[in-house]
């Protein structure tokens, strides 16, 4: 297992490029399932997780070669529908791999997602979406087994308990590109990820409009071909990124970062006393580190994403003044809180609130990051705080970033990966 050596850094300056997203990729990799054709897929970020989906399309008997960061799939070999539990536990995003299986192979086995460190993350909307297509569902030994003569466009809610999910959006949405006539899915996803897989399914010939907005509708159509397609940048990195400049009163080029995906973020990073322009292909973020305590409400897109939650409130950990950051996606992904607390942060838990009292300065300390997100918000933290960070589970942020300690290094930060 690797481990990075953190030492308290100066001001990260320079440019850093952003890489494609992951979770954009990996939907539109399981799309790749949906023709005989060969499809190229440019801009794909070579993270754990994306290798995962790729070592999985290969046991369902598609050809994936990686060149940089171009993957090409060949499925014409693809007779698979069973989705292998060692590979699947490691990642739960393989369940969008259903659709894709159930619309090719009229069939489909993928193990049931287990338990997830952030929290509770059901898929019943999944579920829901693909019966409604018209497939059974059973639950045998732990897999979920779909199963569909036809699939049959009709009209699907996937409304959920906390607003719209996006990979069942893209479930149901690529199940229904080669459904019999018209499907709608209304409270679907507007996510900038799923407007990516809409695009990619688009030029590979499906017929839909609405992506963007919560009413999507797809006409099925009865083969779709091959294509080539660029992932858009990973908005997560992007306001990673721009969060630790900000903390290490930097002034960095974000290329790569598209402002309309961060307008919630550009406007908390703003309301926090960070100077943000618009850059020709980015966005330049600077600070001149008198940062004030914000607060923040994860919401489905255009609010702001979950999956920078646990990087704002190690910003929060050293601006002035309390702020209140609150789950609305996940209520218990607070991990990180504990292990920022170790280097002194002042965060007290109320449900599904963390409230931060800023400090003055964070204690470099050994600390075990438990999720991605919480993996990059230690980091952040670590190259603020006095003295040198030892941060451990390394592997979950390999997960979803690359590059990571390469991109920080060339900004001025000192991050060292060391096997331990
Ligand atoms: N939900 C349900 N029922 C369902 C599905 C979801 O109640 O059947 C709930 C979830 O529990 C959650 C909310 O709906 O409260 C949203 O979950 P969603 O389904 O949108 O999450 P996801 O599609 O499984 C993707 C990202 C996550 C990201 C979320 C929210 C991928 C591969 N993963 O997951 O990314 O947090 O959307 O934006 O796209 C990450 O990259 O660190 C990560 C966790």
């Amino acid at each position: 297992m690797d481990i990075f050596l953190i030492e308290h850094s100066g001001p990260l300056s320079g440019s850093v490029e952003i890489s494609g997203a992951k979770n954009a990729a990996l939907p539109v990799l399981a799309a790749c399932l949906l023709t005989d054709d060969e499809s190229v897929i440019e801009h794909v970020p070579r993270v754990t997780d994306v290798v995962t989906m790729t070592e999985i399309l290969q046991v369902l008997g598609v050809t994936v070669g990686w060149d940089d960061e171009t993957v090409t799939v060949r499925p014409d070999q693809f007779t698979g529908w069973t989705a292998p539990y060692e590979l699947v536990s490691l990642m739960r995003a393989s369940v969008c791999l259903l659709g894709p299986l159930l619309a090719r192979q009229g069939r489909a086995r993928v193990p049931m997602p287990g338990g997830c460190v952030i929290g509770q993350r059901p898929i019943e909307l999944h579920l829901k979406g693909l019966e409604a297509l018209g497939a059974t569902i059973t639950v045998e030994h732990g897999d979920i087994v779909a199963r569909a003569e036809r699939l049959r466009g009709t009209t699907v809610q996937l409304d959920g308990a906390h607003g719209s999910s996006v990979l069942a959006t893209a479930n149901v949405m690529m199940a229904a590109t080669l459904a019999d006539g018209e499907t709608v899915i209304e409270h679907a996803a507007r996510e900038p990820e799923v407007v990516d897989l809409a695009n990619c399914l688009t030029a590979m010939g499906a017929k839909m409009t609405g992506h963007g907005s919560s009413l999507i509708r797809i006409e099925g159509v009865s083969r779709l071909h091959g294509t080539r397609h660029r992932i858009i940048p990973d908005r997560v990195e992007a306001g990673t990124l721009m969060i630790a400049a900000a903390m290490s009163r930097g002034a960095v080029n974000v290329h790569g970062a598209v402002a309309e995906h961060l307008g919630a973020v550009v406007e908390k990073l703003r309301e926090a006393h960070v100077k943000i322009e618009p850059l020709d292909g980015g966005l330049r973020v600077q600070s001149d580190g008198n940062l004030n305590a914000v607060d923040v409400t994860t919401l489905p897109f255009p609010g702001f994403p979950t999956d920078l939650q646990a990087q704002i409130t190690a910003m929060m950990t050293i601006s002035q003044g309390v702020s209140l950051l609150t789950e609305k996606i996940y209520p218990e992904r607070f991990m990180h809180v504990a292990e920022l607390s170790r280097m002194g942060a002042q965060i007290t838990r109320e449900g599904a609130t963390a409230v931060v009292k800023g400090v003055e300065r964070l204690s470099g300390a050994p600390v075990v990051a438990s999720d991605l997100r919480g993996a990059a918000a230690l980091a952040l933290a670590g190259l603020v705080a006095d003295n040198h960070t030892e941060l451990h589970g390394v592997e979950h942020l390999d997960r979803g970033y690359e590059r990571f300690e390469q991109k920080l290094t060339r900004l001025g930060a000192s991050i060292r990966r060391v096997r331990s």
